[in-house]
């Protein structure tokens, strides 16, 4: 059975220049999506307790940001917004002189070549902190797809490249594309967040997004990470709706449903490496526990080699400086 002695794999072990020839995965720069969160006011710059290296950022500092990542080699930032004011219905999502809108203006005359997509949600701009219109304790589905579409719409018409829903509500993309190409944008690519799991990784998300549910959780909307079949089946719903990039979220804990997706569907995929996953990282490299560069460098190269094509993650700024590098 064993090839032994005539098969050494060693032998392709012996330099760094012999495993470079070989190696099978990379990871690139040009890959990789930077997250940002853009809050009111002006001279904001306020960093994130729970997750070290990021900040949120009024819309100037957002816009200067952005061309500090556009000249570092980022390719592409996905934008969150944090409104002025906060109501049942998530009225700042819709709005076209809104957060998004306005950083979406800034940031293309600050940094021109840039990406940049746009998460598409009400969890930010609704004061219960829910993804959709509340009723009878529930979130409404049908009536939360017209806003979704609204805001999506907003965020074309001020310069978004690419559109990325991540409410999970039934139907959205559908809506979405619907509108989208209705106002003249038939032309620009929606990235579903298509297999997004109810995970306990995002919670420094919410301090950064300042989008905690008030009540409850994300339970009736967002998957339960012990699906991988019915992950397949929003994902291929995704896909009927008019999705270009399909996205699974998070990555590491996902990897087997990013590999299925990859296979089935051979879209485009996306992983999110979401923000637990950066501050379970931050943490254990500020105590010396771990080597954060070759720990990000390992966990993004599995995440590729699982089958994403891209990954959203708020290690991009730190890739795109050669930190991992070797
Ligand atoms: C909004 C949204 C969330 C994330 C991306 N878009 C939070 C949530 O669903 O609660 C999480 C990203 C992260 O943790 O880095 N719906």
């Amino acid at each position: 059975m064993s090839r032994f002695p005539a098969y050494r794999p060693r032998r392709l072990r012996r330099s760094e220049a012999l495993r470079r020839l070989v190696r099978e995965t990379r990871v690139d720069a040009a890959q990789l999506v930077q997250p940002l969160f853009v809050v009111p006011g002006r001279g904001v710059e306020k960093p994130v307790a729970s997750m070290p290296g990021i900040a949120q950022r009024s819309v100037e500092r957002t816009a200067e940001e952005c061309r500090r990542l556009r000249d570092l080699g980022v390719p592409a930032v996905i934008l969150f917004g944090v409104p002025e004011r906060k109501d049942a219905r998530g009225s700042g999502a819709t709005d076209p002189e809104g957060i998004i809108p306005r950083a979406l203006g800034a940031i293309r005359e600050a940094a021109p070549g840039l990406l940049l997509v746009t998460d598409v949600c009400l969890c930010e701009y609704t004061d219960h902190g829910h993804c959709g219109l509340v009723k009878d304790g529930d979130v409404d589905n049908d009536p939360t797809l017209q806003l979704l579409a609204g805001e999506a719409v907003a965020h074309a018409r001020a310069g978004a490249d690419v559109i990325a829903p991540s409410d999970m509500m039934d139907g959205r993309v559908g809506a979405i594309r619907t509108a989208l190409d209705a106002a003249g944008f038939a032309h620009l690519p929606i990235m579903a967040y298509a297999a997004k799991f109810a995970s306990a990784f995002y919670g420094p998300f919410r301090d950064a997004a300042e989008s905690t549910p008030q009540f409850g959780d994300r339970r009736s909307y967002q998957m339960d990470p012990a699906n991988a079949e019915e992950a397949l089946r929003e994902v291929a719903l995704d896909i009927e709706e008019g999705a270009d990039i399909v996205m699974v979220k998070p990555a590491l804990p996902y990897l087997d449903i990013v590999r299925r997706v990859k296979e089935r569907f051979g879209y485009p995929v996306a992983a999110y490496h979401v923000s637990g996953e950066y501050a379970m990282v931050k943490a254990a490299a500020e105590r010396g526990w771990i080597d954060e560069a070759r720990v990000v460098e390992e966990s993004l190269t599995a995440i590729r080699r699982a089958g994403a094509d891209v990954i959203i993650t708020y290690f991009a700024q730190d890739v795109a400086r050669g930190l991992g590098r070797r």
